[in-house]
């Protein structure tokens, strides 16, 4: 992470007599992209949190939102230990069953993780691995009872 942001704050080469730029993508960081809102009413796609007490936050998203990174950016308490890496459970959510149809099939790395994941459900998903389309409008994704990090023990990642 470190080397990328340093990479990322890097100006273009220039070379004398030549004007060269070696850089072809926008460099973001993790979860940046969520913290902007919607331009257009074209990219919104609501999204409800229901934490593990039952209590919901109707939250404005857009196309191409991580939802973890959506849930940090709203303090939502769905810890992502790992940053997406596909290493940990913490980000485990249930995705209200009328939703799981427009969802990518979960690859097996996600579905290996899940089957370590506590209280597991058959709606069962890893929120770092939900990128909202507007097929997603109206997702509910509710928060287990309880994680568990087997990432790093204590380490609680804070919103960029
Ligand atoms: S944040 Fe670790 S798997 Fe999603």
């Amino acid at each position: 992470m470190f080397l990328r942001n340093l990479l990322c704050k890097l100006p273009p080469v220039v070379r004398p007599n030549n004007v060269h730029r070696i850089h072809t993508s926008v460099c973001t960081r993790h979860g940046e992209y969520e913290w902007q809102d919607p331009k257009s009413e074209d990219e919104i796609v609501n999204i409800t949190f229901i934490d593990k007490d039952g209590k919901r936050r109707e939250i404005k998203g857009k196309v191409g939102d991580n939802v973890l990174y959506l849930a940090h950016r709203y303090e939502i308490p769905m810890e992502g230990a790992c940053e997406a890496s596909l290493a940990c459970t913490t980000c485990h959510v249930y995705v209200k069953h009328e939703y799981l149809d427009a969802l990518p099939p979960a690859e097996e790395k996600e579905d290996d993780l899940l089957d370590l994941a506590p209280f597991l459900k058959d709606n069962s998903r890893l929120g770092c691995q939900i990128i909202l389309t507007k097929e997603l409008e109206g997702i509910e994704v509710t928060l287990p009872k309880a994680t568990r990090n087997f990432y790093v023990d204590g380490h609680t990642p804070k919103p960029h």
